[in-house]
């Protein structure tokens, strides 16, 4: 397993295995791995020949007032888990490398970035489409692989990459939890003893959603309702936002029909977790 730093490195490595006509998967990431992008790797590198793992903690995907000083970052502990995992390659790139001076250039998406985390992080997914349209261009993988715990960045980048031609077959991964239900995270790590208990209302406060649903509730606006007022049992959250829109547009519907993603972002003290389930 290399750590590689430069996007020249990369491409002639990867070069040198598409000669070998080698299948190539690519699993995107800013670190401080856990679980979740784990089982990914362990997916990419069952699925492919070679599995590049890249670590890069993306600064134009981060508003002004956003966590990017205080993300976590660990290359260490990184490279030795994609080592036990079976990856091949972490590009782990400088931001300087990556977004050289005069950099102007952006893929920026309408309708599935409307809503949601779109809504509150205005500049987040053109920062998010951009960096991985040049992983993409960088390291030319055959598929590449995202969790569905974001699910709008995924319904966003199947998106360009349909609409752009990349070419890429885009691979979707369940969320991965912990045992009593919190959504695993790099950002869990920023909950105190108190705040990592109360952070349980999210997939508590989904599963009655679910629950409802499966029982044969139709009415987006009931099974918010349900949700909201769940949430609001815990004085340590603040909801940023519970919505029921279609998977593949993320629209806003009133009546659950067809692929749904019920989706929720809320403060617990000042740490914003996200979660949701997908339904039909
Ligand atoms: P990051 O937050 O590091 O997440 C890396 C990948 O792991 C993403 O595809 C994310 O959806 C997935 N993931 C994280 N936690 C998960 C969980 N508990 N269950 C399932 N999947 C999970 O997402 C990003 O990085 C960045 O935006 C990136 C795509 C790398 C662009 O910078």
């Amino acid at each position: 397993m290399k750590v590689v730093k430069t996007i020249q490195e990369t491409r002639e490595i990867v070069a040198a295995w598409r000669k070998e006509g080698l299948t190539v998967g690519l699993v995107p990431t800013m670190g401080y791995l856990h679980e979740g992008p784990q089982s990914w790797i362990a997916n990419s590198v069952s699925e492919n020949d070679p599995t590049v793992v890249s670590v890069f903690v993306n600064p134009i995907q981060f508003g002004p007032n956003e966590d990017l000083e205080a993300y976590p970052r660990d290359l260490e502990r990184d490279m030795q888990l994609v080592e036990a995992t079976g990856g091949d390659l972490i590009f782990n790139p400088e931001p300087s490398e990556m977004y050289p001076s005069h950099f102007t250039s952006f893929i920026d998406t309408t309708e599935t970035t409307e809503l949601l985390c779109g809504a509150v992080r205005p500049i987040h997914f053109r920062g998010v489409c951009t960096v991985v349209g040049k992983l993409f261009n960088i390291v030319r993988p055959d598929r590449a692989y995202f969790g569905q715990k974001d699910a709008q960045q995924l319904a966003t980048i199947r998106r360009f990459v349909r609409d752009l031609d990349f070419g890429i077959e885009i691979v979707p991964c369940p969320i991965i939890r912990e045992d009593d239900g919190l959504a695993k995270s790099s950002r869990n790590t920023y909950l105190n003893a108190e705040e990592r208990q109360a952070a349980l209302i999210l997939s508590k406060s989904l599963a009655l959603g679910k629950k409802a649903i499966e029982e044969g509730e139709k009415d987006a606006k009931k099974v918010i309702e349900i949700i909201k007022s769940n949430l609001s049992t815990e004085p340590l959250a603040r909801i940023d936002y519970v919505e029921v829109v279609d998977f593949e547009n993320i629209q806003r519907v009133d009546t659950i029909a067809g692929e749904t993603l019920v989706a929720i972002a809320v403060y617990i003290g000042k740490t914003r977790l996200i979660d949701n389930f997908i339904i039909g």
